[in-house]
């Protein structure tokens, strides 16, 4: 019988060798794995890591839709437009580069998923269906009813099986194995069964997520989006960008925290689409709020401008009994709620709430993270062979998303990271010896020293801490003031997550306290970018320093150095003539005329 590891005994690691790993099974890591099959790789040269059970990635819990200028019910739309739309809402701190290789692949991609079954919502003709999401000229929003993500995904996942994609399911990364220059592969560890592994690999794809999870209040799963994307990319030696943009979706559930059955929806998601297809936003004085903030928008302005809205009309006690508003779609016909939200609408019965007949309560939630690893245009950072895909990467989303932007990024920087990495036809990796010594035999007596450790902190407690250390000092409104003494409570944790308690490799606090490390340097990053950042712009609202300064259109840059982290800036470039050509002909959503 194998013995059980005793505190103090070294950790074997097993060996393994492919040409390309990619890090991450959600949509952007399926589809990166999808694309370099299609352009060459074998199979056997392939191999992708889940954290979770396959299929089962944060990408479904993605709802409302996805961009794509296909025009089905607005012909004048065009891939220019959503362009323009993209950088208008990003506050052109975006990529104009990466925006429009979004917005012209998308209608292509979109029609790809059709062909491969996904179950999109259709018109009356069959056309896949398009709607309103917040800030978006016209109707581009394609959809399976509020359930886009899960259904995004399961055609993904099935694809992937038809090719053969090798796919492992509950292994989390620890660490990649990189010089500075060029990255060899990876250092993972069954969640099943403890066990360690080392994966060489010529190319890695990191679609690790983002870090929103790094907020008291928010809308993914909550061992996930704990910044493990950033946090192992500046490890590597690669740079990371515009982490102080956070995107606070303004329609989290707001709950009565001390009803057992209400607390575990604390911030969950009430999609986007419920405004898309009509819902109205009221405070608890019954006052439609959004016609003093955004009369031409309404309810369907952008993110940032909604969930500020919203923050407002509650701190100046117009707000609920749990702190939020109400969200009204009891005007449209109960059978086109139950069509067109039908997740939304079960999750509210459940709850005993009928959504077409009555308001539900919602406030402000950590949603997104616009920032993440600096990559090129095919997706790749500065450390060779390391991609960075999906919300891991920056660059798309500028200072602020548009809503059903993020499954677009997902499909395209995936595909465009595959395409690259088939292009090299990459031959399995080996982690040269020096770094075996140097990099990985420390890494793993560090992971066995932290499943030893017996210290007097849980991963949960110090998680949870910093949590609320982020929203109350990194949340929807900022100061200088709240900022830095948010950074002198990070070094409190920071200390106290060198002092946890945690059970054996792989078990349940093993994997927080991993995510705890993570999560310190994601909330560094995102901390002193937005203390150095002395300007308003887009989801980032500093109240002593309310206006957007021309100046800093430019990014901070992070990497790390031997002691914390170094910072640099970056310049924007500029989008193509056909796009500022679409920016300045200054198309807007009428929302007047969803009524
Ligand atoms: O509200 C939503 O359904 C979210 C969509 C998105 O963030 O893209």
């Amino acid at each position: 019988m194998k013995r059980q590891r005793e505190p103090g005994d070294a950790v074997s690691y097993q060996t393994e060798s492919v040409g390309v790993l990619v890090i991450g099974a959600g949509a952007a890591g399926a589809r990166a794995a999808i694309e370099s099959v299609r352009r060459g790789v074998d199979t056997s040269d392939l191999l992708v890591l889940g954290k979770r059970g396959h299929g089962d990635a944060h990408t479904t819990w993605a709802r409302g839709g996805v961009n794509g200028a296909l025009g089905t019910r607005d012909p004048e739309d065009s891939p220019a437009i959503h362009a323009a739309d993209t950088l208008k809402e990003g506050h052109f701190l975006n990529d104009p580069a990466k925006v429009e290789t979004v917005a012209w692949e998308m209608p292509g991609h979109l029609r790809e998923l059709d062909d491969w079954g996904m179950a999109f919502s259709r018109t009356d003709d069959g056309e896949i269906d398009q709607r309103y999401f917040g800030a978006q000229s016209f109707r581009r929003t394609a959809f399976a009813g509020d359930h886009t993500g899960e259904s995004l995904l399961d055609t993904l996942v099935a694809r992937a099986r038809e090719l053969e994609v090798p796919y492992r399911e509950n292994l989390t990364v620890t660490k990649l194995v990189a010089d500075g220059d060029r990255v060899y592969g990876a250092v993972a560890v069954d969640l099943d069964d403890g066990s360690v592994h080392l994966i060489g690999a010529s190319e890695v794809v990191l679609a690790a997520g983002g870090y929103a999870a790094i907020y008291d209040r928010h809308t993914s799963r909550d061992d996930e989006n704990t910044g493990d994307g950033p946090a192992l990319a500046l490890d590597a030696g690669a740079a990371v960008t515009d982490t102080e943009f956070v995107q606070f979706h303004p329609t989290g559930m707001a709950v009565d925290e001390s009803d057992p059955e209400w607390e575990p929806w604390r911030g969950r998601l009430v999609t986007e689409a419920v405004r898309g297809e009509g819902g109205r936003l009221y405070n608890a004085e019954g006052e439609r709020f959004m016609e003093r903030y955004s009369p031409d928008q309404m309810e369907l302005d952008a993110r940032d401008v909604v969930a500020r809205a919203i923050a407002q009309e509650v701190r100046e006690g117009r707000g609920t009994e749990n702190d939020g508003v109400y969200l009204d779609i009891s005007h449209r016909d109960a059978d086109f709620v139950r069509e067109r939200l039908p997740r939304m609408y079960e999750r509210f019965q459940d709850l005993g709430v009928g959504l077409s007949e009555e308001p539900v309560e919602v406030a402000p939630t950590a949603h997104y993270g616009m920032g993440g690893v600096v990559v090129d245009d095919y997706g790749e950072t500065d450390v060779s062979g390391l991609f960075a895909v999906g919300e891991t990467m920056a660059g798309v989303h500028g200072a602020n998303r548009l809503g059903g932007n993020s499954l677009a990024e997902t499909l395209v920087f995936g595909a465009v990271a595959g395409e690259r990495i088939a292009a090299r036809d990459p031959a399995p990796g080996t982690v040269p010896s020096r770094l075996v010594a140097s990099v990985v035999e420390p890494h793993v007596a560090g992971l066995a020293a932290l499943a030893d450790s017996d210290g007097s902190h849980t991963p949960g407690g110090v998680l949870a801490d910093l949590q609320t250390l982020m929203w109350d000092h990194a949340g929807i409104l900022r100061t200088g003031d709240s900022l830095r003494t948010g950074l002198d409570r990070l070094g409190e944790i920071r200390t106290a997550s060198e002092d946890l308690g945690v059970g054996p490799l792989g078990s349940e606090s093993f994997e927080l306290a991993l995510d705890v490390g993570f999560a310190v340097t994601a909330a560094e990053t995102v901390l002193r970018g937005a203390l150095e950042r002395t300007e308003s712009r887009g989801a980032h609202y500093r109240t002593d320093h309310r206006d957007t300064d021309p100046d800093w259109r430019r990014h901070v840059h992070y990497r790390a150095a031997d002691v914390g982290l170094v910072r640099s800036t970056a310049s924007v470039g500029e989008p193509s003539d056909t796009v500022q050509a679409a920016v300045d002909a200054d198309h807007e959503l009428d929302y007047h005329q969803l009524e």
